[in-house]
């Protein structure tokens, strides 16, 4: 089981959101994500849409 926390930059681009999406739909990790994304142009929070804050 994993329980590490990670940081993620980039988080709502294509690779970072679906990076997080992957992780939290591994049962084994425990831990807690933090999405660190300046929102450029390629930014969308709607990639991030339906999981929890
Ligand atoms: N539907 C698709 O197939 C699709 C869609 C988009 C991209 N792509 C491909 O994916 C690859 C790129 O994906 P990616 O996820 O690396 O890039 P991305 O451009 O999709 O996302 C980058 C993310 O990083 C953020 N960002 C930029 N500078 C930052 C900074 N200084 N600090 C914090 N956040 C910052 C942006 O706001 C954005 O959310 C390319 O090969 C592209 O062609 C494919």
């Amino acid at each position: 089981m994993q329980s590490e926390n990670l940081l993620v930059t980039g988080g709502c681009g294509f690779i970072g959101s679906n990076f997080i999406r992957f992780m939290l739909a591994d049962a084994n990790f425990q831990g807690r994500i933090i999405n660190l994304d300046s929102l450029t142009y390629a930014g969308n929070p709607e990639n991030l849409q339906g999981l929890g804050q």
